[in-house]
């Protein structure tokens, strides 16, 4: 690249900057997922640092991102809001260990770091004159931000007073306003009942409710606080670690994170990295990465800052779960009860550690709020194992000629009528079994691993045996020759006959399971166990009537309903009949008893919180206890096992007055004797 293509490109990739920092800072409306926006800065980082003469102290790569907005009165920050280096990658943190243990001229052992989640929201800073809230600013530029006292006395309620005897005339606290996972699930869900905008994520809705104009508003916004350091100290003085800064600070009243902790060296860093990488998921609230820093305060005095940031800590950013790519078409999905999904394709992007190329685009009424179209530039979201899916569009990147996305009034596959159902937001295929996409997705449902596990029935196969006209419904599955099969493509004759030997061996069943095949709409897994426990038998669960359903422990009216028309429905009732002729059967199921007789046998118990074990494993060894682990507090739960930063579920087991208990507790009393 010539100088001259060097200082176009750092000009436009600051202006770019500055663009996409107005629209995150001021507007609270980003348009662009962080990854992308961090590599842009990496880009412009990487020209600067090649032609020193073109650096300049107004980029943005100088500055602390955001802007003092108008809206709001300005505050100067009596000591500077930084921001933080990042790292993305473990030499990076390797390297800022070496450079840490350079200046403090440490030789041998290992330096203390302070690791902690970097919670995803906003940065204030709270300013207590002898004990009480005075001021509260967001960071701004890092040298002045808007004044949000108001609005911080509605999130921190009683919050306002610090408690304790020797508490600094002047300290400043600083830390994030963040908005919970549930907490922003709930707003968006009465954001829609109410008409409004939906909130793109729970960083947006904290940064969008915190600088509303009106307190009130702040106030019915479900936002949270913790601190994670300190700015201006007068009159008083503080511990001298960073450890035992937060400890004090959490004594006299100040949220804290507890899932803090003191990490040696660069190994110890990575361990913490990797357990809350593992557990992202579970943590009530988002985070973006993890925040080490240097826990004895003198050596913080020596390491001291750069322009931007401090040297005595480090942001470890965490695989990023939003990316951006381009939408390449949207499909329409028939599902095995007729629902019509819309699913995006996408051009391969690698986001929350996969590769993704395909994302739910949930329903008519989301594509019509996104106003997604093909070839738009799109954010995806992928967390954990749910189904990835578009958050936005960037419409400044969207191609000239686009049209909006007109969703289709028939079946793509057998265009029956599609028809609205309840609210209109779902819609369905009228086709029922006459189309051949559900009796497609009907069929692979019943031979699926948890149904009838039939070895062998691929996709591919079921195609086949469908256009072929080989079979009309599942039990005709079990009329298949060896002959037939070996005529199918790609289709050897030893294969046709393990898959004989396989539905052979899938007669051999379960009555849960046998219910779960059926595909019964609202029946899955669980259900069918309820159900199989309460009647003990097929016939009087299809002999029960709406009521009777109903009086089973977990099915409400609408699954008494939808089982009750399936069974209502003739074609069912043969097919059933058709499958037990064919010689599906199984045992008579006995009223259950649980496996083992301990303090969790037949309890109903919710986890919440971050555990030293993984989630799923504490979850399996509960069921192995006996215990039914759901997912909510109701009256209905018996034990609450808390773990780390706890979020509501703590707090409405103690209003509901349900047995609270800790890890340690949970452990000794799995522990017993058998
Ligand atoms: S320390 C001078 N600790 O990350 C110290 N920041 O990218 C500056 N953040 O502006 C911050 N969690 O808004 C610190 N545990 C944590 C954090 C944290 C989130 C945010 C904060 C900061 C931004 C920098």
């Amino acid at each position: 690249m010539s100088k001259q293509q060097a200082e176009n490109e750092i000009q436009k990739l600051r202006e770019q900057l500055e663009y996409h920092n107005y629209r995150y800072y001021v507007l609270d409306d980003p348009l662009l997922p962080d990854a992308a926006y961090d590599r842009m800065m990496r880009q412009l980082e990487a020209l600067e640092s090649e032609y020193p003469e073109l650096q300049s102290a107004d980029s943005p790569s100088q500055k602390v991102g955001g802007f003092a907005a108008r809206t709001f009165s300005e505050v100067v920050h009596a000591v500077p809001m930084r921001s933080l280096a990042n790292a993305f990658s473990e030499e990076e943190l390797a390297a800022f260990d070496r450079r840490v243990k350079e200046i403090v001229d440490l030789e041998k052992g290992e330096v203390e770091y302070i690791a902690e989640p970097k919670l995803d929201g906003l940065a204030v800073s709270l300013r207590y004159e002898n004990g009480w809230l005075v001021q509260a600013a967001t960071r701004g530029d890092g040298r002045s931000g808007e004044n949000i006292t108001q609005n911080m006395r509605q999130v921190l309620g009683d919050k306002t007073k610090l408690i304790g005897k020797s508490i600094p005339k002047v300290l400043e606290v600083r830390g994030e306003v963040f908005m919970r996972k549930e907490d922003f699930d709930s707003l968006n869900q009465r954001q829609q009942s109410a008409g409004s905008k939906l909130f793109v994520n729970p960083r947006n809705a904290a940064a969008g409710s915190l600088r509303q104009l009106d307190p009130e508003i702040t106030a019915q916004r479900p936002l949270s606080f913790y601190g994670y350091s300190l700015g201006q100290v007068e009159g008083g003085s503080i511990p001298n670690t960073h450890w035992d800064i937060m400890q004090w600070l959490s004594g006299i009243g100040i949220p804290t994170s507890d899932l803090l902790e003191r990490v040696q060296g660069v190994a110890g860093c990575l361990d913490y990295y990797h357990r809350l990488q593992r557990d992202r998921d579970s943590l009530p609230f988002d985070i973006d990465g993890i925040v080490y820093k240097v826990s004895r305060m003198d050596w913080q005095h020596s390491l001291g800052f750069t322009a931007k940031a401090p040297r005595w800590a480090l942001a470890h950013k965490l695989p990023a779960q939003e990316e951006v790519t381009t939408l390449e078409k949207i499909e329409i999905q028939v599902g095995r009860t007729g629902a019509i999904t819309p699913v995006a394709r996408l051009k391969p992007v690698f986001v929350g550690g996969v590769t993704v190329s395909n994302a739910t685009l949930h329903n008519r009424d989301e594509i019509e709020r996104l106003d997604v179209r093909v070839g738009d530039t799109v954010v995806v979201r992928r967390a954990g194992d749910v189904i990835p899916e578009i958050l936005s569009v960037v419409v400044d990147q969207r191609p000239e000629k686009t049209q909006p996305f007109i969703f289709p009034t028939h079946c793509p596959v057998c265009n029956s009528a599609i028809v609205s159902e309840g609210d209109g937001v779902i819609v369905r295929c009228s086709g029922g079994l006459v189309c051949p996409a559900q009796r497609k997705e009907n069929i692979k449902h019943f031979a699926s691993r948890k149904a009838m596990d039939i070895e062998g029935l691929g996709d591919k196969i079921v195609d086949q045996l469908l256009e072929q006209e080989m079979i009309d419904d599942v039990a005709d599955l079990y009329l298949l020759t060896i002959d037939q099969l070996s005529s199918l493509e790609r289709m050897a004759e030893k294969s046709a006959s393990n898959l004989v030997a396989a539905l052979e061996k899938s007669k051999e069943t379960t009555l849960p399971r046998f219910l779960f095949a059926l595909g019964i709409p609202l029946v899955g897994e669980t259900t069918a166990e309820t159900l199989s426990n309460a009647f003990y038998d097929l016939e009087p669960i299809i002999q029960a009537d709406i009521e009777s359903l109903q009086q089973v422990p977990d099915i409400g009216p609408v699954v008494a309903e939808s089982l009750n028309a399936f069974f209502a429905e003739s074609h069912n009732r043969q097919i059933i009949s058709k499958l037990i002729q064919a010689g599906v059967h199984w045992p008579k199921a006995e009223q259950k008893q649980s496996v083992v007789d301990s303090p969790f046998s037949g309890k109903t118990v919710v986890l919440t919180g971050t555990l030293s074990m993984a989630r799923n494993d504490a979850k399996k060894q509960l069921q192995l206890l006996g215990a039914k682990v759901t997912g909510s507090v109701s009256k209905n739960t018996d034990f609450v096992i808390v773990g780390a930063d706890a979020g509501s579920k703590a707090d409405k087991a103690e209003a509901l007055g349900i047995e609270i208990l800790d890890e340690e507790t949970f452990i000794r009393m799995s522990d017993y004797e058998a």
